[in-house]
């Protein structure tokens, strides 16, 4: 792989304080186990900087619940004469601030005139890709004159919260060169522990977690500090001191080394390589390195936002199954088996669920906390009179059982593991199927099954009837479900027999009965899908028409007074995710009828949803027009062009489904894989800003490069 580090990093010249919201997601790090937004040493929670942990769910009696935000170790500040070195308050000369994507680092110099002297301050910082519980930092303040500077630093627990406060009992300890903070999650006490060891300067005399000191500075010598810190929670929070501790017996360099190899074997797999276009090699790199530092390093899965802050409350949606698991299916299979188990380790929450509203089987979790569902009752608030707006999107939107499904048997299709199928695998696929069944409403009129009342990933139009993509999404499922059942029958029909009948007696005859009469939605004479009942009825009028009656841009478009919810404008195409993850329902001149009537109807309010009109393009040979909606998927992050408020919600962050959209573009698009089938195929379609691409898939164990250009492709084994 040719190395260019224009391609491998980005980098900003000056300082704005409006860019400070967006460059904290789009300059992030992760390791996996926690995320630190790409905020500047010394900034606090007002300028939205974050240190959050995956998975580490905590909820603040009466609020919503979330993922914890630890104390922030790297919390720092210099002082010259008393004017701050800090460009939120003092106008620096210069400032530059770096993502090295390949080596997962963030760094920033930025230089302050003050009283004659010219003074820079230059700092890196990793969170540890091999020993991910620990994170290091280096901080260099250089003056071309000599004086005296004040540094402020330690660990800062005033966090930014959104539905908190989380840390109770806060408590700091002195150390041997540092500090560490103790505290607990209050709802179930989880301790959490930060440890911090300085080198470089003399760390003592903390108050309230924060030291000061005056240090000397030579004209030209760089005064270096060095951090080292863990954050260690739950059984594991009494490591902390010994992380930080062996890390600074490595010492920096080896310490930093460790990590830089760690991601170089990652990337070695990971990377895609595009010929043609510098721009979209960027944007695709940047959306594998946001994929990649979210590869979760225990159970677990993905939130919705990533590490980059508790927006949509850390929670894991369906953009996990759907959007982000093909990355790690190409290579990573042990982190796409952990992201397929965590529904399956989670079945009994989705069978509380199911009961709770009255049915049987499996009703996996909107927004899943551990499995709970955390999407509230009241997602939205009304700008006008700052009510909350009641939402059905936990209630309604029952696709997610079938979204789960389709992991489940994406994973096995990929990797051959079939032994998912044995530690809960087949019954999770069959308590889905018994929900959609049991869901299921017989119109003796008509003479089929339907499901009526829900939500497809278009929320703009809620509790609809017959919604194609959750009806066509069922069907799959209890396709699936008795496929495997039959697969796991005739390898051990003990098991299978124990499994189906643990789950509901005579449930496959009950399934094969529903899935035949279950109503799918056929293309009208124009050869469109209908996306619910009555959608046609719908008033018939653009998205710009639309745009033009909000009175406020933050308005809702859905819910019962949004401008989107009697039209149809739409948030998201179902009918095109339909398919893009179905194509085998439909021929390839459906699915260009349908893109070209969706499309213009489409306001793309999810950026979710660009990327399935994307793949859909380039399968009916329009791979130009692809182009575009791939560049917007990838690049969503870069330009912080995403939504930022929902209502009265804020919702900006990373939109690792969006990265996973990028992905999924350039390699089931572009280079037309098939992932899906038993064997991988591949049905290229480049679009013309781009000469080739080369990218590598894991198929059962065995690892092979693909160079797809408009000569063919080459395929060799690794
Ligand atoms: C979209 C959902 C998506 C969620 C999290 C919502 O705006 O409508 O489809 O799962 O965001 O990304």
């Amino acid at each position: 792989m040719e190395y260019r580090e224009d391609l491998f990093s980005i980098s900003e010249e000056g300082f704005s304080k409006d860019g400070v919201p967006n460059n904290g997601n789009k300059f992030i790090l992760a390791n996996g186990y926690m995320g630190y937004r790409g905020t500047l040493d010394g900034f606090t929670k007002d300028q939205l900087a974050a240190f959050t942990l995956a998975g580490f769910y905590d909820k603040v009696k009466g609020k919503n619940g979330e993922t914890v935000n630890a104390p922030d170790p790297f919390y720092i500040k210099v002082y010259a004469d008393g004017i701050p070195l800090d460009p939120l308050f003092t106008e620096p000369e210069s400032h530059r601030q770096k993502l090295d994507l390949r080596r997962v680092e963030f760094s920033r110099c930025t230089s302050f005139a003050v009283n004659g002297k010219k003074i820079a301050l230059c700092s890196s910082r990793v969170l540890c890709g091999d020993e991910y519980r620990g994170a290091l930092s280096t901080f260099e303040i250089t003056s071309d004159t000599d004086c005296d500077v004040e540094i402020v630093c330690g660990i800062n627990s005033d966090v930014w919260d959104i539905n908190g406060p989380h840390l109770e009992g806060i408590c700091f300890k002195a150390l041997e060169g540092g500090i560490i903070c103790e505290s607990f999650a209050q709802e179930k006490h989880v301790p959490l522990s930060v440890a911090l060891i300085m080198d470089g300067i003399k760390a003592d005399g903390f108050s309230g977690g924060i030291m000061k000191t005056s240090v000397s500075l030579k004209a030209g010598k760089a005064c270096r500090i060095e951090r080292y810190v863990a954050v260690c929670y739950g059984p594991e929070a009494g490591e902390a001191e010994g992380i930080a501790r062996g890390l600074e017996a490595k010492g920096m360099k080896a310490a930093l080394q460790a990590h830089y190899d760690y991601w170089e074997e990652q990337w070695k797999l990971n990377d895609v390589e595009i010929e043609g276009s510098d721009r979209a090699q960027l944007a695709l790199r940047y959306s594998i390195y946001q994929l990649m530092i979210l590869s979760p390093r225990r159970n677990g899965s993905i939130g919705a936002r990533g590490m980059s802050s508790q927006v949509y409350k850390g929670a894991v949606f369906w953009d996990t199954e759907v959007f982000m698991l093909p990355f790690f299916l190409a290579n990573d299979h042990r982190i796409a088996r952990n992201l397929v188990m965590y529904r399956i380790e989670t079945l009994d929450a989705a069978k509380r669920k199911a009961e709770h509203y009255g049915y049987e089987g499996a009703f996996y979790a909107w927004e899943s906390q551990d499995g709970e569902d955390a999407c509230s009752d009241f997602n939205i608030t009304d700008l006008f009179t700052g009510r909350d707006v009641k939402t059905y999107f936990k209630d309604k939107q029952i696709h997610i059982s079938a979204d789960v499904v389709y992991g489940i048997d994406g994973y096995i299709k990929r990797t051959g593991d079939t032994s998912v199928l044995y530690e809960g695998g087949l019954k999770t696929m069959l308590e889905c199927a018994l929900f959609y069944y049991s869901r299921g409403y017989y119109n003796y009129i008509k003479g089929r099954y339907e499901l009526l009342d829900v939500i497809g990933p278009d929320e703009y139009h809620e509790r609809v009837n017959n919604n194609a993509y959750t009806n066509y999404a069922a069907y799959a499922t209890i396709q699936c479900a008795i496929s495997y059942y039959n697969q796991v029958l005739a390898e051990n029909p003990e098991y299978a027999t124990e499994c189906v009948n643990s789950v509901k007696e005579g449930l496959i005859e009950k399934l094969t009965k529903f899935a035949a009469g279950l109503y799918l939605p056929q293309p009208n004479c124009s050869g469109v899908v209908e996306q619910y009942d009555g959608y046609f009825k719908e008033e018939d009028v653009l998205v710009d028409d639309v745009r033009k009656r909000l009175v406020d841009p933050r308005e809702y478009w859905g819910g019962s007074a949004g401008v989107a919810t009697a039209t149809r404008v739409i948030k998201q195409g179902d009918v095109i995710v339909l398919m893009t993850l179905f194509p085998e329902y439909f021929s390839p001149a459906i699915i260009e009828a349908n893109y070209d009537f969706y499309l213009k109807y489409t306001e793309h309010g999810s950026s979710l949803s660009p990327c399935m009109y994307a793949m859909d393009a380039c399968w009916v040979g329009r791979p130009d027009d692809a182009w575009k909606w791939f560049l917007n998927t990838a690049e969503i992050d870069l330009n912080g062009s995403a939504k930022q408020w929902l209502g009265g919600l804020y919702i900006g962050g990373t939109h690792p489904a969006a990265n996973g959209g990028a992905w999924l573009t350039a390699i089931c698009g572009f280079a037309g894989v098939n992932m899906r089938g038993p064997e991988i195929t591949l049905d290229p379609h480049l679009p013309k800003d781009i000469q080739s691409i080369r990218f590598c898939l894991t198929d059962k164990g065995r690892t092979y490069r693909y160079t797809v250009s408009r000569k063919g492709v080459e395929k060799e084994e690794l």
